[in-house]
């Protein structure tokens, strides 16, 4: 097989490659949620996926993994440097995500990107079959689309952004703004995870390309001989594979290993936690704040109370996430060194990433999960959480500039920036009475079942199936 009907494109790979000092390969699963969504998409659909394997140098050759068909994309080290750590990460993600810490800009970043971007497409343009669907995944290859129908012009064309799409103040900002909306615009049909993301970019195509707009439609004027199109951009949040997740949670093993966490962790009466990449998104540091805070007024206390942080490495040579690592460790240290005792520490911290059961275990033991992003384009986490919920039991604490927020209204909603409000509502889901706590988790539960990752695709590719025929299909 070397052309297949359906070819999916994210700048990870789901499994990375890592060779040790002596030489020896081993493939690791990759960080982060859309490698999770996708995987579960892709079993079973004879499809491709084309990406980039995580290291640097020559790409391993095109491999068969699980019925899926891996297509490397080769980065250099330069590259990894200028396109991945450089314009996607400390230019588009601090943009895309409120400012936060400041972009960035620099101009060889932005070349590199191009020049990923036009390698991504050129993986693309190789392995689909005629008239296949082309599925583009998020902020890391904006430029695909448009470069995909350059050089496929009979494939049709699909882009999703797993991250918000920044209001149009922010947006402004990118001296190469009219480029990146130009490239989105390549594509057939745009997926957001929320309608305001999907209005974002709306705005910004009449504003810096002058296009004209209705409603989820851009409508660009014929140019330099292409006709007029008109291309839809609309909500579709993503989610998890509730089935498979709920069924993990479920096993002995992993009801066994969540009892075995509690014990531990000297059983105690609240054990709170929190899982993320450790990126400055997430609210870490608000979390840990308003924690600090209830220790040291009283209204918490050790051994009752025990917090644990997952906080799994991520983007590590990126400055913003080096003094993230800073700040946290150094927050951790100080709550454990004022309010920890012997056997008893207030933060178990844990940099490192785990396998599924593992986590699974970690969310049905815990009582309280705690995911207070300053921004999020959906947090996957929090659904993970739920799903693993087969008792019904724990409690989410959700911030507000979340996704998953605009569609999970029984959690216990807060605003990170406001630590007295944050210190409330952790207090208010502690002290919720069971039967309370067991309604809402069921109403939580219910929401991700009914819109599962497998509905999130079916969405998203019917949209796409239905968007109008290309002019340039039809020659
Ligand atoms: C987020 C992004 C993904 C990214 C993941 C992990 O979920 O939307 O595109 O893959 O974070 O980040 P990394 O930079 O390690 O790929």
């Amino acid at each position: 097989r070397t052309t297949f009907d359906f070819v999916i494109a994210a700048n990870r790979l789901p499994v990375d490659r890592v060779v040790g000092p002596d030489g020896e390969v081993e493939w690791h699963r990759s960080p982060g949620g859309l490698v999770t969504a996708m995987d579960s998409v892709m079993r079973g659909r004879d499809g491709a996926w084309v990406g980039w394997a995580g290291d640097t140098g020559d790409a391993p050759e095109p491999f068969d993994e699980a019925g899926m068909w891996l297509h490397p994309v080769p980065v250099s080290a330069e590259e990894v440097e200028q396109y991945y750590e450089g314009f996607s990460n400390d230019t588009l993600w601090p943009i895309y995500h409120d400012v936060i810490v400041p972009a960035r800009f620099r101009r060889v970043w932005w070349q590199a990107y191009e020049r990923v971007n036009r390698r991504f497409a050129e993986a693309i343009a190789e392995v689909a079959a005629k008239g296949a669907v082309v599925w583009v995944h998020d902020y890391q290859l904006q430029l695909v689309p448009a470069m995909v129908r350059e050089l496929r012009p009979d494939v049709r064309i699909g882009w999703f952004d797993h991250i918000p799409f920044p209001p149009v103040e922010l947006f402004a900002q990118l001296p190469w703004r009219q480029q990146l909306l130009t490239g989105l615009l390549g594509a057939d049909y745009l997926g957001f995870q929320r309608q305001a993301d999907a209005q974002n970019f709306v705005r910004a195509c009449r504003q810096h390309l002058g296009a004209s707009t209705k409603g989820e439609t851009v409508t660009l004027p014929s140019d330099e001989g292409r006709p007029q199109r008109t291309v839809r951009a609309s909500a579709v949040p993503i989610s998890v594979d509730f089935e498979g997740l709920d069924a993990l949670a479920r096993t002995p093993e992993v009801q066994e290993r969540a009892a075995e966490i509690r014990a531990s962790l000297g059983s105690p009466k609240t054990l709170l936690l929190g899982v993320d990449r450790l990126d400055y998104t997430k609210g870490i540091r608000h979390r840990l704040k308003a924690y600090e805070e209830l220790l040291a007024d009283g209204r918490l206390s050790t051994p009752d109370v025990t917090f644990v942080q997952v906080a799994t490495p991520s983007r590590e040579r990126v400055e913003a996430y080096k003094q993230l690592r800073t700040e946290v460790e150094t927050t951790v240290g100080r709550i454990n060194g004022n309010h920890g005792a012997i056997g008893s520490p207030a933060v178990h911290y844990l940099h490192q990433s785990y396998p599924r059961e593992e986590m699974a275990a970690l969310f049905l033991a815990a009582d309280v999960m705690l995911v207070t992003p300053l921004r999020d384009g959906m947090n996957l986490v929090a659904k993970e959480y739920v799903t693993c919920r087969h008792d019904n039991g724990g409690a989410l604490v959700l911030s507000e500039f979340t996704g998953a927020w605009h569609e999970l209204h029984q959690a216990f909603v807060c605003n990170p920036h406001d630590i007295e409000g944050l210190k409330q509502t952790i207090l208010r889901a502690i002290g919720t009475e069971a039967k309370d706590k067991e309604r809402l988790m069921r109403a939580l539960r219910r929401r991700v079942a009914d819109h599962d990752v497998r509905v999130w695709a079916d969405r998203f590719l019917a949209n796409l199936e239905a968007a109008p025929e290309r002019p340039e299909r039809r020659r």
